[in-house]
């Protein structure tokens, strides 16, 4: 694992940033795992504004995303295809045809989480997958106790998430108790994750996907076997690492070609 730690949200989702403009640059047919929610917001901002003052061209990119909650229409205004649309997709040029977000409303679930794999693996695979991370370790919406294994699925919120998502909603109650989401097993296939933490509520989520056990209880732990994943968090949520000098150290006296 691949440890960044930033002064503060922004500088880290600058990071970020160049770690997927460089993956479009280089491949201007890259497949990007995306994911919702407020950490990526900041990252989503300036990748649009890499599109608008650069002219990075995401039209040949495919985009696949995490998860969306069960039952919810994609019009619905707390779907995470309308999250999307708002915060990313209509603001670069890829192509509608290349976007792909789990459906919430699929009759035969099961039918349709396997056509979402078939359709990664028609793509060639995911290259980088961003990602955030759950208080209770999740990823995607994997809870605590998702087989490391799995793939995408039907899962059911844990209290502490729909608590956690509430605010978009207006109540906890009124938060879908089911999501789609890509599996643990789906995620670790992509050949880059990119993973975001900020803020001292992630504090603990962090320390444990680290330096703890690789455990299904903390299911961001599983990044612990990838080959290449990064991890990009502010001081806060770095708070509780105990090797965070040793991390800092090793990132800030890196190469010059392996810099971001
Ligand atoms: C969202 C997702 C979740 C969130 C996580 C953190 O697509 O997959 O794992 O990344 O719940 O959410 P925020 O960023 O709102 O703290």
């Amino acid at each position: 694992m691949e440890i960044i730690i930033q002064p503060d949200s922004q500088q880290a989702s600058q990071v970020a940033a160049r770690i997927v403009a460089r993956t479009v640059r280089e491949k201007p047919h890259a497949v990007i795992g995306l994911a919702t929610g407020n950490t990526p917001l900041q990252l989503y901002r300036i990748l649009v504004e890499m599109h608008r003052e650069q002219g990075l061209d995401f039209s040949g990119v495919t985009c696949f995303n995490l998860d969306e909650y069960l039952g919810l229409p994609q019009a619905h205004p707390s779907s995470y295809h309308s999250y999307m649309w708002a915060h990313l997709f209509s603001l670069i040029n890829v192509a509608k045809e290349r976007i792909h977000i789990p459906d919430g409303l699929a009759q035969d679930i099961p039918a349709s989480c396997r056509k979402y794999e078939q359709a990664i693996r028609s793509a060639g695979g995911i290259d980088v997958q961003v990602l955030g991370i759950g208080t209770n370790g999740h990823i995607g919406f994997n809870e605590p106790s998702s087989s490391l294994q799995s793939r995408t699925r039907i899962k059911t919120l844990t209290d502490e998430t729909r608590r956690s998502n509430a605010a978009g909603f207006g109540s906890e109650a009124a938060v879908p108790t089911h999501v789609i989401t890509m599996g643990l097993g789906t995620i670790m296939e992509s050949r880059l994750c990119l993973l975001l933490a900020f803020g001292k509520k992630k504090a603990r989520a962090v320390a444990q996907t680290v330096e703890g056990p690789v455990t299904a209880m903390v299911p961001g732990s599983v990044l612990q076997m990838h080959p290449r994943a990064i991890l990009v968090l502010d001081r806060e949520a770095a708070s509780e690492l105990k090797m965070a000098e040793y991390y800092s150290w090793v990132y800030e006296h890196k190469p010059g070609w392996q810099k971001y």
